[in-house]
Order: C-alpha cells, then sequence, then structure tokens
C-alpha cells in the first residue's frame, strides 16, 4: 500500500482490447465447497422486463444478493472460501480472526469465526453505519473503531497478531484475497445455470458495484476464462472511484478520503491483486452520484427488489454507460446482468 495519490478521475472509462484478453478460471472445486455449506441456495437471478425497456436492451436481470447463506450481502461468499483455506493451511489453530471492514465483509467474517468456535476482532473506518457495526457485534465478535479511513482500518487489522482475512491485497499479502476472490466465483457460475435455464443469452453486459476491485477480478476471470464476449463493467461511488481513476492513469493510485451512502464501496486503493486483471480485462468503469444510486435503489424496490446503496450502484451505473455517446464503446448486449451485491440497509438517505 505505497501507492501515490492521484486527484479525482473523469467519469468513464473504456478499453475494447479487453474483450480479447484470456485468463485461468477459478477452481472447480469452489462451487462444490459452497453447495455443501449448510442453508446455501443460489441467490435469485430476477428478470426486470421494465428496466430493458428503459435501457433499449433485450433482457435485463439483476442478481439479488439480499439473502446469502445467512446474511444480507455477497461477502460471505468470499470469506467462507477464504477462512476454510487459510485455517487449513495455517501451521496451528489461530488465537482468532482478524479482518477490516466498511461493514459487510466484517460480518461475514465474524459470522465465519463464531461457526468454526474462534473469536473475531473488526476493524471499522469512520462512516460505518451504527446499525452495520451492531450487526457485526450481533456475531459475537469484538469491533474496534479507528476512527480513520478504510485503507487505515486496514493497515490496523494487518498489524494484529491474529489470523488476517482481508478482502484486499498489497505486496507481500496476497494469499488469502486469492481464496477470497476465488470464493466470489460461485456468484458467477451460478448466473451463467440461471440465465440458461431462462433461455437467455450469456450474459452480454455485466454491472460490478466496486470498492478494492475484489468482486470485479472475479467477474474478469469469469467472463475472460471463458468465450462468451462478455462486457465487464465497474461502477463506483464519485467519491472514491480509485479504480477508475486507476485506468485512466495505467497504474494503481491512491484517490483522496470522500464520504458516500455506498460504505461498501468507501475504498480509496484498488487490491494490488486485482489491478492487473482491472487494467487488462475490464471493458469499462464509470462513478455515480449518491444521488443516481438512491433513485436506482428506490426504482429497484418498486421491482421488488431489495437493493442496498452498493447493490443499486449497478443499475446507476448501466444507466450511464448506455447513454448515446458511451454505449458504442461498448460491444451490444442482448442480456444485461446487474450485480445487487447486498440487500436493503438502514442507511436513512435512501
Ligand atoms: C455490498 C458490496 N458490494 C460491493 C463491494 C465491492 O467489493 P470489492 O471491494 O471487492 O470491490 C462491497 C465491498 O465491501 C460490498 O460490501
Amino acid at each position: 500500500m505505497t501507492l501515490s495519490t492521484a486527484a479525482p478521475a473523469t467519469a468513464w472509462f473504456s478499453r475494447p482490447a479487453a474483450r480479447t484478453w484470456t485468463c485461468a478460471p477459478a477452481p472447480a472445486e469452489v462451487a462444490a465447497f459452497h453447495a455443501n455449506l449448510p442453508g446455501y441456495a443460489p441467490t435469485p437471478l430476477t428478470e426486470v422486463p421494465a428496466l430493458a425497456a428503459e435501457l433499449g436492451v433485450e433482457r435485463v436481470f439483476v442478481k439479488d444478493e439480499s439473502a446469502r447463506l445467512g446474511l444480507p450481502a455477497f461477502k460471505i461468499l468470499g470469506a467462507s472460501w477464504g477462512v476454510h483455506q487459510a485455517l487449513r493451511h495455517a501451521a496451528r489453530r489461530p488465537e482468532r480472526l482478524v479482518t477490516a471492514t466498511d461493514g459487510n465483509h466484517g460480518r461475514a467474517v465474524a459470522a465465519l469465526a463464531r461457526a468454526h468456535g474462534l473469536p473475531a476482532r473488526v476493524f471499522v473506518p469512520s462512516g460505518v453505519h451504527p446499525a452495520a457495526r451492531a450487526a457485526i457485534e450481533a456475531e459475537g465478535a469484538e469491533v474496534v473503531e479507528t476512527n480513520a479511513s478504510y485503507d487505515e482500518a486496514v493497515r490496523r487489522a494487518a498489524a494484529d497478531p491474529g489470523l488476517l482475512v482481508q478482502d484486499t491485497a498489497w505486496p507481500g499479502y496476497e494469499e488469502v484475497p486469492r481464496w477470497i476472490v476465488e470464493g466470489y466465483s460461485t456468484l458467477f457460475t451460478e448466473i451463467d445455470a440461471q440465465l440458461n435455464a431462462a433461455g437467455a443469452a450469456p450474459a452480454g453486459l455485466v454491472a460490478v458495484p466496486v470498492g478494492v476491485g475484489s468482486l470485479a477480478q472475479a467477474a474478469v476471470t469469469h467472463y475472460r476464462a471463458t468465450s462468451t464476449g462478455s462486457t465487464v463493467l465497474s461502477v463506483e461511488p464519485e467519491t472514491a472511484a480509485c479504480v477508475l481513476a486507476s485506468l485512466t492513469e495505467g497504474r494503481p493510485v491512491t484517490v483522496p478520503d470522500g464520504s458516500t451512502i455506498m460504505a461498501g464501496l468507501n475504498c480509496a486503493t484498488p487490491s494490488t491483486l486485482a489491478w492487473p486483471y482491472l487494467r487488462d480485462g475490464l471493458d469499462a468503469a464509470v462513478a455515480v452520484s449518491d444521488d443516481d444510486t438512491a433513485r436506482a435503489a428506490r426504482d429497484l424496490a418498486s421491482h421488488g427488489i431489495p437493493a442496498g446503496p452498493c447493490g443499486a450502484a449497478s443499475l446507476a451505473g448501466v444507466r450511464a454507460a448506455l447513454t448515446e455517446d458511451r454505449r458504442a464503446d461498448l460491444a451490444p448486449a442482448a442480456t444485461v446482468v446487474l450485480l445487487s451485491t447486498e440487500g436493503t440497509t438502514a442507511n436513512p438517505a435512501l
């Protein structure tokens, strides 16, 4: 995490050459691991014809992560495989699990620590909603308020002697984040099967809410390992668009700390593990405002989908990407998939 600081970037980046880039897929055993977890079921992929009409595409589906293995976000997919692998590879049983979080990842790690009979310590940055903090505590974890940025909370967690289960990477800390990214692959294998069952074309445009870029790395890995020609779009808050800024500059940069209702996306520095995948394999990146995301959350709610601010960012991002001037940069997409990565939150701004 010794990256330089950049001014806020422009709100759009595209790279058509990304579609021809290829990489190896995530290990096939991950989906089987999740399928064996108690309470596992694929989350819904809900078709919303009204959004297809609005966006001028054939079909729009929303992957609704509001109820995933008992938690209201996708994060436990990565944390469960990450903790499983980290404990399997650890020389001895750790004193506790440790992480830093904007909310969802920490709650997942806390729940997993409890399931494994271990204590958990979770460092939170300033700006995390009290309800998110209370939810982590309700899983039995100790919450450490840092009154600092997300990056600083990660530094504090990394200094703790417990077993660090962090969903972002930096030089020298890449093994656990790699497992966490592998864990996210199940979300995409579910989508493939669900589109197929719905008689839809493979995902043409996939919108991914982005914080440090680990979920987007999993998306790029999935779609570039197969020859679906899918377009992967990253969506960030205007006030924390570190991936957009990094793509624009052609190197990983840290953006100034900002605030946003999209708490889980409020990250200033891309994961070093994700960066090469995003640089080479991401088709486009866009930044959206809190207002646009709040409107998207209300619209999704009117279609029966309980999306929190991070989850609704996907719809706000696709609306911003499929404008007349920008959609020419993207491959034509019959099927659009919006990742709604969390359920409704206690945020009063929505
Ligand atoms: C609900 C939600 N969506 C998306 C993300 C972004 O994931 P990443 O940080 O891997 O880019 C997060 C991260 O915490 C999140 O909580």
